[in-house]
């Protein structure tokens, strides 16, 4: 593979095994200058893996990893121009909060001055200076966290690996705390790999999310295109709601699914092909017209109804097949349940999916 000028950090092909269990499987990523990218996936499916790997916690059974275009190939944890803030802080609870963040610098063999003067520098970027004495259990969650912060910060990284970062926070410390990560990392101007389980974190903080699962990636992309342009049904039940429906190639344009028939914009595989096509709720329209049919329109019956304030989520059923529509409120008509309504939706709005 060629170097490139962008790829701080660069997975290629790492699989990792415990036993009988593929932690990673041919992991391949780039990761860049400055960005703030989430690891995002459900639980096991080899997010902290991936981290440790890069910080040279884990060795992989195969494949290799590079920073700054250097292969870390037998490269020790504290050789790595990268730092890992753990789930749990780790912070050595008989230490003060000075001395954690020293801990690092003094094996490193920094002393005297020098050292002081970096403590106080990692301190004062997540604003703890004023705390120095402290012990942890002297601290609440989020100072913590701002401790483990700061001794990471203190060896001058060129990226940041946060493992869950959030979870132990409770609710409304995470959001703010989101926002203080996002600011940080602009400051700092390095790169930040953030792990999350949470999709509405990952979406809100990160400038590009890696949908991870069973110990893969399955698609990189900005908030925006993971929500857009999912390339798998995985990735697209995901983010959100998403009808998706199977169905067989026709045309070159037109799949034949148990709603109808749906016309799509993208191009299709072959005629016969058997393919999922999946449409967002909100980009399906509503009208109190019965029975009208064609290519992407779906009449039926209102079986539901669910008022949120801004928006209303209507559920359309027709012969067991049920669609899922959500309407902003005011802009439109309301629909009651029972009302006999025709749901459409334009070709350029369907998805094509890999199953
Ligand atoms: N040290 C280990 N020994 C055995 N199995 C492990 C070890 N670390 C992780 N695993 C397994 O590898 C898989 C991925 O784990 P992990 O990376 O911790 O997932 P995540 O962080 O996404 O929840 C899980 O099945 C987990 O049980
Ligand atoms: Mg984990």
């Amino acid at each position: 593979m060629t170097p490139t000028v962008n790829g701080v950090i660069r997975i290629e092909g790492v699989t990792k095994r415990f036993g009988e269990v593929v932690a990673l499987d041919n992991v391949s990523c780039e990761v860049r200058e400055n960005e703030f990218l989430a690891l995002l996936g459900p639980s096991g499916c080899g997010k902290t893996t991936l981290l440790r790997a890069i910080a040279g916690l884990e060795q992989p059974d195969a494949g290799h990893i590079f920073i700054d275009n250097l292969s870390q190939d037998g490269r020790a944890p504290y050789e790595r121009p990268v730092n890992m803030m753990f789930q749990s802080y780790a912070l050595f609870p008989h230490m003060t909060v000075a001395d954690n963040v020293a801990f690092g610098l003094k094996q490193d063999g920094l002393r005297g001055d020098a050292l002081a003067e970096r403590v106080r520098e990692a301190l004062a970027r997540v604003e703890m200076e004023a705390l120095a004495a402290r012990k942890p259990q002297q601290l609440s969650g989020g100072q913590k966290q701002r401790v483990a912060l700061a001794r990471c910060l203190a060896k001058r990284p060129r990226a940041l690996l946060l493992d869950e970062p959030l979870a132990a926070l409770d609710k409304h410390l995470r959001e703010r705390t989101q926002l203080e990560l996002m600011a940080l990392r602009e400051r700092l101007g390095i790169t930040f790999i953030v792990v999350t389980h949470d999709q509405d974190e990952a979406m809100g903080m990160a400038g590009r999310v890696a949908v991870m699962d069973k110990g893969r990636i399955l698609q990189v992309g900005t908030p925006r295109e993971l929500y857009d342009r999912p390339l798998t049904r995985t990735v697209a039940g995901f983010f959100g709601h998403m009808n998706i429906w199977e169905g067989t190639v026709e045309t070159p344009d037109r799949v034949a699914c148990a709603v109808g028939a749906v016309r799509v914009a993208a191009p299709l595989p072959r005629a016969g092909a058997r393919v999922a096509v999946a449409v967002r709720p909100e980009q399906i329209a509503l009208q109190a017209v019965a029975g009208q049919s064609g290519e992407n329109h779906f009449a039926g019956t209102v079986a539901d109804v669910v008022y949120g304030g801004t928006i209303s989520t209507y559920f359309v059923l027709r012969e067991g097949q049920r669609i899922r529509v959500v309407r902003q409120n005011g802009a439109g008509p309301a629909f009651e349940r029972g009302a006999a309504v025709t749901a459409s939706w334009p070709a350029a709005a369907v998805r094509v999916l890999a199953p």
